[in-house]
């Protein structure tokens, strides 16, 4: 039988609350990926089978799936160190370094998910790459909204010599700029070519003084479960 990709998901997703334990502090991932996980330890909590769950959530969406769920929660100044978080990419590559935030909530990933003690991305096989940033899709750069335009230019500048396009995210009905959960812009970029060096790539995109973070997650992830017509990988750090 052939798996939908929606299939492929929740079996990745599935897979991975099985590192779930009763008592653990846990980072709620963001996406269609992570939602299927979340609603799992929701069933579970329910169930009884885990206890004394409490999750820092890394969107305002995955907030309120949550707490519909039952799921007690509470945030990274309570809890500085967690056990675990559980999240969805846009890419994996060889090294297990992602982009993520084509959905617009990388700040608040990257702050939970570097403050967690073990970081499980669940994916399908779709989302395998050879580079960062070269499956043509975009690569997420939340920006604060001053000035806009001139912060995306300095974006697209900097990676001239890769065909960098930088393009201000917005609403596919009425063309407003998209607004993230702390109020920000996303600034997509494309490329033609190799990023090259990942760790210089995000200096340079950090040094701008408009910039409030990137998606690029490197070294972050401990484990990656990926879900294929083959069956599920799972990759460790
Ligand atoms: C949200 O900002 C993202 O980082 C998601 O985790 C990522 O875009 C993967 O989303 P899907 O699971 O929906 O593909």
């Amino acid at each position: 039988a052939i798996l939908t990709q929606d299939e492929l998901k929740k079996i990745a997703a599935y897979k991975a609350v099985e590192f779930v334990e009763s008592g653990m502090v846990l980072g709620l991932g963001t996406g269609s990926t992570a939602k299927f996980a979340v609603d799992r330890i929701g069933e579970l909590l329910r169930q009884g089978k885990l206890k004394n769950i409490v999750g820092i959530p890394t969107s305002k969406k995955t907030q309120n799936q949550a707490i519909s769920l039952g799921i007690p929660l509470s945030d990274l100044d309570s809890h500085p160190v967690l056990d675990l978080a559980i999240d969805g990419a846009d890419e994996v590559d060889p090294y297990l370094n992602l982009v993520k935030g084509r959905g617009g909530s990388l700040l608040r990933e990257k702050m939970v998910e570097g403050a967690c003690r073990k970081f499980v991305v669940i994916v399908d096989e779709t989302k395998l790459v050879k580079h960062l940033g070269g499956s043509g899709l975009a690569m997420p750069v939340e920006i604060i909204p001053f000035c806009w335009k001139f912060t995306a230019n300095r974006l697209q500048r900097l990676f001239e010599d890769s065909g960098c396009v930088a393009k201000l995210r917005t609403c596919f009905e009425n063309g407003d700029p998209i607004l993230t959960d702390n109020s920000n812009y996303v600034v997509d970029l494309y490329f033609k070519k190799d990023i090259g060096d990942l760790k210089a790539a995000s200096d340079a995109i950090l040094r701008l003084a408009g910039v409030v973070e990137h998606g690029m997650f490197i070294d972050m992830a401990t484990t990656v479960i990926v879900a294929g017509e083959m069956g599920i990988t799972v990759k460790n750090k």
